[in-house]
Formats: C-alpha cells, structure tokens, sequence
C-alpha cells in the first residue's frame, strides 16, 4: 500500500500559544489554539494527505504521564497503520527532550515521528511555528526517515540526544557533543548524521499502557552546600507510604542525583543516598553539566547513567516498571 499519509498530532505548548497582543512572546497562554488551526496555511509536502488530531493540549511543563501514555499510544497505533508515512508531534519546548526520550526508548518506530515546537506564540506576529510546523512534515515525509526527531529553527535532532538549551532565542535546541542530525536549508535538507536506528517495542508495553501509576523517581542536584535533608524527607515519606501500603506512584522507587562533573556528589547527600539505597531506592547518578556524559569509574557506590538527567529519570522509570 501507498504510504501516502502524514498523521500531526496536537499536545498544546508555545507553538499552540494564545497572547492578547501581537507583539508579546512572554505574556501568553501555552497551549490553547487548535492544531488544526495551526496547520492552517502550512505548506503541505506534495503527493501527501494529512490528518490531525488532539491528543492533549497542555503547557509542557505539566506533562504528565496520562498524557505521555495517550501520546505513546496514539503514536504507536498510527505508525503501525500501513498507509502512514510519518507522526508529527506539536510540543511544547520545555519539556520536548523528555517526550523525544520516551518515544524513542519505548517505540523505537522504523517510520519518522517527528516533533514540533515554537518559540513564540502563534498569536505573535513574527511566529516562528508555521516554518517549524511546514519543516517538520517535510522531514517526515523524506524518503528513508526514521526514528524519533526534533525539528526547530532549520535544525534536525535526534530525540536521544535533543535537549533544550535557550529559554528564550529561536535556535533553542542542541545535541550536544553528537551535534545535529541535519538541516533544513530553504526546503533543502543536508545529512550530517544517520537517522536514529529503528528498534523493537519497550518489552513492557502491556504494563506501561496498563499499569494505573508510573513508578514514582525523583531527581536532584549535588551543589555547594547540599546536605542530607531532602533525600531524608522523602525517606520518611516512602517509610509513610510503605507503612499504610500506598499505590505505586505515591512511594518513592528511584532517584536521579544530578552530580557535579564526572558525576560526584557532596558527601552529606552521598550519605543521604547510600541510606536510600539501602531502604531499596534504586540510585542512579549522572551529571549536571550541560555537555558530555559520565564516565564510569572511582569507588561511587551508585551506578552511571550516560543520559542528561531529566532523560535518565524516565529511563530508570522505565527500568523499574
Ligand atoms: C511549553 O513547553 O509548553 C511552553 C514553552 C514552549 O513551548 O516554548
């Protein structure tokens, strides 16, 4: 069958921004114009037909997991359609690097799912959202795309490697040190990179649609002055939630610790950990460095994760559901 089909999928954000004025790209509402309105004028690939639908319309920085599992499996249920060429996911940026993780750890799609995002509002005069929206269906409907991308201001990252890196210029994205997968240059697109390999589905599909909670991590910072209190607290807490058998969601399973450089921690919060680790809260460490990646060694008692740590708390979510 043709794969003459590109599906946009709507989740709110700053691409879907209302403000009263024009000209404000601060004062606005994330999250409140239709996707169909935003596809609206948006140039559509040739030979291709398109279809839409809401599956949330939120400010990104309350995503949830009832919306990243709507999301999930919308997703998951168009690309397996076989008519479909590609996903395009509207997103708000603040959050997008986590949403383009799990859909890449949990899909794996050998089909483009590509996600969208602005800056500015589309209520602003100088929106950015329309030429991001019209780039993003042309990268999903390039012959031999795959794998989970980002497309923003011309660039296209993989959804591993993106993070958001500006609050506020256009060019808000980066892959650090693995740089970009391409660009899109007047509706030309050069290849500096291969697309993201395509994989199998999370092996714990049935229990991450399923399951009613999410397993419950955390993540926090090693700095200058940290000591053991907030690790404590949640201790106390998880000995609460245990004592009156809480649901899964409300006790706290896993911790992210976001160390300095190669990942080290004060020792006040270390102490902190090790005493988590041994109440059986499962510790991952990685670093708060904008760039690079932790590299194992030394005599830490808790594990590395390679990943950024927003990225690493939903992959070690993942691990424990
Ligand atoms: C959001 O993440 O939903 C708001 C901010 C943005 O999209 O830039």
């Amino acid at each position: 069958m043709k794969q003459d089909t590109l599906v946009v999928l709507g989740t709110g954000g700053t691409i879907a921004g209302r403000a009263a004025d024009p000209a404000d790209h601060i004062g606005y509402r994330a999250g409140e114009v239709p996707v169909h309105e935003l596809l609206a004028g948006v140039a559509w690939p040739p030979g291709l037909r398109g279809v839409c639908e809401q599956v949330a319309q939120t400010d990104s920085k309350d995503m949830d997991s009832a919306v990243w599992r709507t999301l999930l499996q919308a997703v998951q249920a168009h690309v397996q359609r076989p008519e479909v060429r590609g996903v395009v996911v509207t997103h708000g940026t603040d959050t997008l690097e986590e949403t383009a993780y799990l859909l890449y750890a949990v899909l794996q799609p050998a089909k483009p799912v590509v996600l969208a995002s602005a800056m500015r509002p589309a209520t602003s005069a100088q929106a950015d959202g329309p030429a991001n929206l019209a780039d993003a269906l042309a990268v999903a409907a390039l012959p031999g795309a795959r794998g989970v991308l980002a497309v923003c201001a011309g660039e296209v990252h993989s959804g591993l490697d993106v993070r958001k890196v500006h609050n506020h210029r256009l060019v808000a994205f980066d892959s650090g040190d693995a740089g970009a997968l391409g660009v899109l240059e007047e509706g030309r697109f050069t290849h500096w990179r291969d697309w993201p390999r395509a994989g199998t589905l999370w092996p714990r599909w049935e229990s991450l649609c399923a399951a009613p909670a999410w397993p419950r991590v955390e993540w926090l910072s090693s700095h200058g002055g940290q000591s053991a209190w907030l690790v404590q607290a949640l201790l106390e807490q998880r000995a609460r939630a245990l004592e009156r058998g809480a649901p899964r969601g409300e006790m706290l399973e896993g911790l992210v610790v976001a160390g300095t450089g190669n990942g080290t921690v004060h020792r006040d919060l270390s102490a902190a950990l090790e005493a988590a680790q041994a109440a059986g809260v499962v510790v991952w460490r990685t670093t708060r460095c904008p760039r690079g990646r932790v590299l194992a060694g030394g005599d830490s008692p808790f594990p590395v994760s390679e990943l950024p740590p927003a990225k690493a708390r939903l992959a070690l979510m993942l691990q424990l559901l």
